[in-house]
């Protein structure tokens, strides 16, 4: 199994493909998948800012175009002396691809800290409320 330190090194190595021109807020993500691989993301912005996209959701769109379905962890890494936890929209998709997994969150002086989605998203609404009536 992948360790934290490596899943931290692989997120905080494609943060510095960021593509930040308006906020220079560079992001990293690493999904780790049930059957130990690493798919990558960092932050997409757009001169449309609405349009850009997180490093969370990247990593999510990326393994989910490539067939990968089952996913323990995600690693978050800013710069930031509090760390970065994933916003709320990236939430809602972690919540719906990798449930209730690990969020492990870390900053370029390798601080770290570990929460469950359930933590990060309590009461998610999900599919399981649709048909439920
Ligand atoms: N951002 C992420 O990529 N992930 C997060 O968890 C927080 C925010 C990005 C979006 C935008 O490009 C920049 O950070 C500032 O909000």
């Amino acid at each position: 199994m992948k360790s934290e330190q490596e899943i931290i090194q692989v997120a905080a190595a494609a943060r510095e493909n960021a593509h930040t021109p308006f906020s220079h807020f560079k992001v990293g993500a690493a999904l780790l998948t049930a059957d130990d691989e690493i798919i990558t993301g960092c932050n997409v912005e757009n001169a449309s800012y609405g349009l850009t996209m997180c490093a969370e959701r990247v990593a999510i769109f990326k393994a989910i175009s490539e067939g990968e379905r089952k996913f323990v962890k995600i690693c978050v890494v800013a710069d930031t002396e509090m760390l970065t936890p994933p916003c709320g929209a990236c939430r809602q998709i972690i919540w719906e691809f990798c449930g209730d997994v690990e969020v492990l969150m870390a900053n370029l002086q390798g601080e770290t800290a570990t929460l469950q989605m359930s933590e990060l998203l309590p009461k998610a609404f999900d599919a399981s409320f649709l048909n439920s009536k």
